[in-house]
This record gives structure tokens, sequence and C-alpha cells, in this order.
């Protein structure tokens, strides 16, 4: 699998052209600018930050503080942080809180929903448990590195309110539950603080830390997907095919680039009748990404790291 669809080459391009000169405060996911911004606009107790992943904004503001310790190294490439490929974390985790994909999939709370806690992340969600991964690992493990500011024992995450067994919340237990996801996002980090590293290099770890995250976190929460809708449970699947294509072709996960990807996600969570590409309120965008990702699992079945029970 170690080729360039040919397609991500020919969207980057577009994306690269058609996006010259944006305001980029109108790329940030929802709640941003709300969202804590530094260790001291969380709680602290015993000499620990607290933080509440199961809180949108408090995860948002985990990113935030990511997006923002690591901006200086890749200011060599363009100004406004806007070339930071870390950017792909945030972006994708306000795609799921805008498509309602964060909240209780089966509706026994209102976990998520406008009618009760709109900034509740539901541990039921597929999307919030494999997003948990892709947030408290990169977060933990760049405290870890060093570049965050803070020691490794200055910070803890709360667990969900169930499962939490599935869950690490400090950089020692996430090192001794998941030591295989840890150290490649520490290897991330090394090569970020090296000067020698090169955009594409650091593309390249990025990715094999997100690839290794995804593969690992599937399998916990493989079972969440039968709270779904058949097309949406589909399409989560497909999702995980599809980003191993990303990671194949080194998708370049930066601000503008990922914002105009997203164009193409499906806007709201698919319900049984929908099929791609005759999604009347889609775009023909969204249409023809959700018709690609059904055929992806079919040309490559032996990528599907991130799911067992795929055929
Ligand atoms: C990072 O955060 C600090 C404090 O909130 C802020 O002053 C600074 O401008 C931020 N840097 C970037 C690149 O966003
Ligand atoms: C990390 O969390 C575990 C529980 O998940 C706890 O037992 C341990 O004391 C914590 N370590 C630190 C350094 O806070
Ligand atoms: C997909 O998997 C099945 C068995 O699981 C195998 O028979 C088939 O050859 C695979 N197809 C591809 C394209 O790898």
């Amino acid at each position: 699998m170690a080729f360039l669809p040919p397609w991500a080459g020919v969207l980057v391009y577009f994306f690269c052209v058609s996006l010259a000169g944006s305001d980029f405060s109108d790329l940030y996911p929802p709640l941003w600018l709300k969202s804590p911004g530094q260790f001291s606009d969380y709680r602290v107790e015993n000499g620990k930050y607290i933080i509440d992943p199961w809180v949108y904004s408090e995860r948002m503001g985990m990113y935030k503080i990511l997006v923002n310790k690591t901006a200086s190294y890749f200011e060599n490439f363009v100004p406004d942080n806007e070339q930071n490929i870390l950017w792909g974390l945030p972006l994708q985790n306000g795609w799921q809180f805008r498509t309602g994909r964060l909240a209780d999939p089966r509706r026994r709370k209102d976990c998520g929903y406008e009618s009760g806690d709109l900034l509740c992340i539901s541990v039921d969600s597929w999307w919030a448990d494999m997003n948990y991964f892709l947030c408290a690992l990169p977060f933990l493990a760049a405290v870890d590195s060093g570049i965050m500011g803070i020691s490794s024992d200055e910070v803890m995450l709360l667990p969900p309110p169930k499962d939490q067994t599935n869950f690490c919340l400090n950089v020692s237990s996430c090192q001794s539950s998941f030591p295989e996801i840890m150290s490649k996002w520490n290897a991330f980090y090394q090569h970020l603080q090296y000067p020698s590293s090169s955009f594409e290099d650091l593309l390249k770890y990025l990715w094999a830390a997100h690839a290794s995250t995804l593969e690992n976190a599937g399998k916990i929460f493989e079972d969440r997907l039968e709270y779904y809708s058949k097309p949406e449970a589909d399409f989560g699947r497909n999702w995980c095919v599809a980003v191993e294509y990303l990671a194949a072709s080194l998708f370049p996960t930066t601000l503008i680039i990922t914002h105009e990807f997203q164009k193409g996600l499906p806007p709201r969570m698919l319900v049984n009748g929908d099929r791609a590409p005759f999604i009347s309120d889609f775009t023909d965008f969204q249409n023809a990404v959700l018709l690609v990702l059904s055929f992806l699992p079919r040309l490559d079945n032996s990528s599907a790291h991130c799911l067992i029970a795929i055929s």
C-alpha cells in the first residue's frame, strides 16, 4: 500500500491553489476560541492539572495547547501556524462534534444533544472513543517529550463514567498500557525537535503514530459500531481504511488542507436509507467521497488493521 492514490495528489493540489488568502480563524473547529488555551485555564488539584476529556471544550483545549506548543517547530515552513500538521486532529474532532458523532448514539441520555448537555462527549460513541486515543495519547506523549513545558506527573485526565479500564489517564499509565503507541508519538515529537527533519519526515512519523493509534483503539471499540445505523457503521469502518490510505499517501494535515478535505465528509450522521451517491441533502463532493470510501475495503482488504471484521 505504499503508493499515493492519484486522487489524493489531485485534491491536495486543488486545495492549495484554491485557498491562497483565506482568513484562518474561519477554519478553526467549533468553540476553538472559547476552549482553554493554556494549562492554567484548567483546574489544579494536588499539584496536577485536571482535564475532563469527556467535555468537548476541555478535550479541544488539549489540542489547542498541543497546536500552540508545537507552533514554533513549523514556523520555518509558513507563519501563522497554518502548516502545523497537528491541525488535522482538532479539526476532525470539531467535525465529529458538529455532526453529532460525539453524542450518545443510543440516546439513552442527553449527552451531546442540544436538548441536554451539548458539550458532553459520550463514552458510548465509537467516534468519541477512537478520538480519545487520538487526543490523550498525542497530548500525553507531548508532555512526556518535554515540549509542553510541564512535567509528566503534572497532568491527569478524568475517566469517563464507565468502561474506565479502556482508557489511560496520565503519562505513566498510557505508557504502561499502550507502550507501542506512546513510543510512536514520542518518535514524532523527537523528530519535530530535530532541525534537520523535513516536512515530509514529520508527516511520516505523524502518520505512523496515527495509524498505530487507530489500529490499537479500533480493536477495543469495535462493538460500539453496533449502536449505529448500518450506513453509519459501514462509514466508520470504511473511514478506518481511508485513514490508512491517507497515512500511506502522507496526506498533509495542515489547517487549510484538512478544512477543505472535510467539506467532503458527511455533514450529519448517516441513517438507514442513505445511499451514496444519491443522498439528496449532501453535496456532490460529499456523495462522491462516501461512494469512494465504500469501495476502499474491496480494493485492499488486507489493509483494514483498525477493524477485525471487515469483508
Ligand atoms: C500560544 O499561546 C500563547 C498564550 O495563550 C499566545 O500568546 C501565543 O500567541 C500562542 N501562539 C500561537 C502560535 O498561537
Ligand atoms: C496515573 O494514573 C493511575 C490510574 O490510572 C494512578 O494509579 C497513578 O497514580 C497515576 N500516576 C501519576 C503519576 O499521577
Ligand atoms: C480479501 O479477503 C478475502 C478473504 O478474507 C480474500 O479471499 C480476498 O482475496 C481478499 N481480496 C483482496 C483484493 O485482497
